[in-house]
C-alpha cells in the first residue's frame, strides 16, 4: 500500500484544484449499511416499494416510517476517521469540492465545507406543495403535514426516477472539468449521472484516484486504486501528505 500512499500524495502536490466523490462506503465504518452487496439495503428492501415518487403517492407512511429508522440510524452514527481526513485534506486546497451522494450529513457534522449533496439531505424536508422546508431530526410514525398548507411534507432526499438538484449538478459537473484530481471512495461508481464525473475528469487530463474494498468498473481508467477500507487509506494519505507539506 505504501507505494501507492507516495504516488497519491505526488498527485495531490501537483493538483491545484481537487474533487472528492464519496458513496455509501465512506459511511460504513460509523455503523452505516450500503446498498449494494450481501448486506445491502437493496437486499433487504425493494426500492421502488420505498424509495420512488410512486411509493410515496401510494403509501407515504411507509415511506416515512423508513426514513424516519435511517434518520435515527444516522443520527446515532458518528463520523470516522475517513470522514475527518477528508475534511482535513480540504485544508490543503484553495480549489475544493467534495460531492457526497450519501444524505447522512455525515461529512458536514466531521467539518467538511465545501460540500455539495447531490442525493440530498435525510435531516431535512419540505412540503409537496408549497415552498415551506425544513430541517429536521424527528421520527415519524404517520406523515408529517405543511404547517403552512397542510400538505404532506417528504423528505429532501433523490428517489428513483427523480432529477437531481440542478444547482449541485452544475456545480460538480463544471467543478470536473477543471479538476486536476478526483479521489471516488467508497461507491460502487454504477449509479448515473454521478458515476460519469470521474470520466469527465479523466476526458480533461485530470488524475482518478480511487478508494474501496474492492474493484468497480472505475478500477480500470483509475490512475492509482486501493484496495482497502477509507478509514485506514485516508488517514495515511492526510499524514504524508502533512509531512510533506506542512
Ligand atoms: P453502494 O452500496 O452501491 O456501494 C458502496 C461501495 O462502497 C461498494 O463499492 C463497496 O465495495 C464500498 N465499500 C464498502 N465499505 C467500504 C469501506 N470501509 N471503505 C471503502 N469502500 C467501502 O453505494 P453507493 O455507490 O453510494 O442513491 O450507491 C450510490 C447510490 O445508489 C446511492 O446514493 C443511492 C443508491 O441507490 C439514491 O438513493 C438516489
Ligand atoms: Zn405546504
Amino acid at each position: 500500500m505504501d507505494y501507492k500512499i507516495n504516488s497519491i500524495v505526488e498527485i495531490l502536490r501537483n493538483s491545484e484544484s481537487v474533487m472528492v466523490l464519496t458513496g455509501a462506503g465512506i459511511s460504513a465504518e460509523s455503523g452505516i449499511s450500503t446498498f449494494r452487496g450481501s448486506e445491502g439495503l437493496w437486499e433487504k428492501f425493494k426500492v421502488e416499494d420505498i424509495a420512488t415518487p410512486a411509493a410515496f403517492y401510494r403509501d407515504s407512511d411507509l415511506v416515512w416510517r423508513w426514513y424516519s429508522d435511517r434518520r435515527k440510524g444516522m443520527l446515532d452514527a458518528k463520523p470516522n476517521l475517513g470522514h475527518i481526513a477528508i475534511a482535513e485534506l480540504e485544508s490543503f486546497f484553495d480549489d475544493f469540492l467534495l460531492v457526497t451522494q450519501n444524505i447522512d450529513n455525515l461529512h458536514r457534522r466531521a467539518g467538511s465545507k465545501n460540500l455539495s449533496e447531490i442525493h440530498g439531505n435525510i435531516f431535512r424536508e419540505f412540503c409537496i406543495n408549497c415552498s415551506f422546508a425544513r430541517a429536521s431530526n424527528e421520527c415519524y410514525d404517520l406523515t408529517p403535514k405543511c404547517p403552512k398548507c397542510g400538505a404532506k411534507l417528504r423528505p429532501d432526499v433523490v428517489w428513483f426516477g427523480e432529477q437531481l438538484p440542478k444547482k449541485e449538478l452544475e456545480l460538480s459537473f463544471d467543478f470536473a472539468s477543471r479538476a486536476d484530481t478526483i479521489i471516488v471512495i467508497g461507491t460502487s461508481a454504477i449509479v448515473y449521472p454521478v458515476a460519469e464525473l470521474p470520466y469527465i475528469v479523466k476526458s480533461s487530463s485530470g488524475e482518478v484516484i480511487e478508494v474501496n474494498l474492492a474493484e468497480t468498473p472505475l478500477t480500470q481508467i483509475a490512475d492509482v486504486s486501493i484496495l482497502e477500507k477509507a478509514g485506514i487509506v485516508l488517514p495515511e494519505i492526510l499524514k504524508l501528505l502533512r509531512k510533506q507539506m506542512g
